[in-house]
């Protein structure tokens, strides 16, 4: 299978920080509010351990947020429930082996990328390929990719530092971070978040280059950080945390003194979030604060494409089902009415009636996936529709809520 590959980026000079003369962040005290409102509590609709062959050494999600598990130096993908193994198709010359795992990571187009102690990698439909990248980013930690804004393409952190790869593959010297532990950069590429221990950089395009800013707040440490739309999320050890790049907002659920925060993990469908602390699970959303059981001690929180969660745990992926438990869920009479109006014309016939419930709860996910990536619903004579006549998530709200609710009949 003789495949050619671009050369490798070169890197360049550490790229530039503006306005930060002397390797100085910006001063700036950022704005902090407090949401002290108390959580209502939250049942899961199922929960379950999926065996894994080895203790699992990172979890993530794909570019159509399907979880991608690897442990014992074997990638997997979960597909239908079961997990995949995806082999790694190394080229003549090129290490077996994938090192250790430390990060995986949606790509923007397609696929995920793995962060392992021997490089980049690449996790597409079949193999998992090593990325030229590795030859100039090695011991990767953490990797994360923008598909649009100011802050477009893929970031990673190589030996502890921020590296920004563009048509090169640029160094950043964080002002005032000496390694980067966690990054994470608002999904809209607007800024990015970076920290070590409980040092806290705001990264934004400006003056030509990009500006540091010190948010100058007592955060606590950084245990982790996520990117949502227009927003990084922190779990540090004095609480849940949100920027907007312009102030924070902190979360105590209620209590006198907000509890540490190990994760925390963005829903890419409603924005919601998710956060462990002190053995449960908190789901934030707008004003929604819910407060889930969930066990302490397990780590690499990420949300499916269903809104589910899943962790690691010794030799498990921990699954939880997040639909609604409480009779507000959408029935498949809710959803008849949907695939008569946009689906009908070409999936009733006599071998496969889409609204017949037996046949489409085996189809629904697919549907889901296929509506999500313009695919469905054809145009006539069958053919893909023109990108502007897709559906808006809103067009197809109902069929994604009814699988999240468990596709009750
Ligand atoms: C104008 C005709 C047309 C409309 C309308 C249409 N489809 Fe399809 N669909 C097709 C064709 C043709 C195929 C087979 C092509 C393929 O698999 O790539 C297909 C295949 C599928 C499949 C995979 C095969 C199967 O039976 O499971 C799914 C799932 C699907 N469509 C879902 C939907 C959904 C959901 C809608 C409504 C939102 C929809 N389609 C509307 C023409 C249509």
């Amino acid at each position: 299978m003789p495949r050619r590959r671009p050369p490798p980026p070169l890197i360049l000079a550490p790229l530039l920080f503006a306005a930060c003369g002397g390797g100085e962040a910006e001063p700036w005290q950022a704005p902090l509010t407090e949401v002290t409102a108390a959580p209502t509590e939250g049942t899961w609709t199922s929960e379950a351990a999926l065996a894994v062959a080895a203790d699992p050494d990172a979890v993530g999600v794909d570019a159509d947020h399907h979880v991608v598990v690897v442990a014992g130096g074997v990638t997997y993908a979960l597909e239908q429930g079961a997990l995949v193994p995806r082999p790694l198709y190394a080229e003549a010359g090129e290490p077996e082996v994938l090192g250790a795992a430390r990060a995986v990571a949606p790509k923007a187009a397609t696929g995920a990328w793995l962060a392992t102690d021997a490089g980049l990698f690449s996790v597409d439909r079949h193999f998992v390929t090593r990325s030229p990248m590795s030859e100039v980013a090695s011991d990767v930690g953490a990797v994360a990719e923008v598909a649009a804004g100011p802050l477009a393409g893929l970031w990673l952190v190589s030996q502890g530092v921020l590296h920004h790869a563009t048509d090169a593959l640029d160094a950043l010297s964080v002002p005032g971070l000496g390694q980067v532990s966690h990054f994470a950069v608002s999904a809209d590429g607007a800024f990015l978040v970076a920290a070590q221990g409980a040092t806290v950089r705001v990264l934004e395009p400006g003056d030509g280059g990009l500006v540091a800013r010190d948010p100058s707040l007592a955060l606590g440490t950084v245990h982790g950080l996520a990117g949502a739309p227009g927003a990084v999320w922190l779990a540090t050890s004095t609480g849940l945390y949100k920027t907007d790049g312009a102030g924070f907002t902190r979360y105590t659920f209620g209590q006198a003194s907000a509890p540490e925060v190990t994760q925390v993990a963005v829903d890419p469908a409603t924005g919601g979030v998710w956060a462990a602390a002190g053995g449960s699970l908190y789901y934030v959303q707008g004003n929604l604060l819910k407060r889930h059981g969930g066990a302490a001690g397990e780590r690499g929180l990420v949300v499916d494409q269903l809104g589910d969660l899943y962790s690691m745990a010794s030799g498990a992926l921990i699954y939880r089902g997040t639909g609604a438990t409480d009779g507000t869920a959408v029935t498949f009479g809710d959803v008849v009415p949907w695939i008569e109006a946009r689906c009908s014309a070409c999936h009733s016939n006599q071998t496969s009636d889409f609204r017949d419930y037996d046949v489409f709860i085996t189809r629904a996910e697919d549907a889901l996936a296929r509506v999500r990536s313009g695919d469905m619903p054809r145009c006539a004579g069958s053919v893909r529709c023109p990108t502007e006549e897709a559906l808006a998530p809103a067009d197809y709200a109902v069929l994604e809520q009814w699988i999240r609710d468990g596709m009750p009949q």
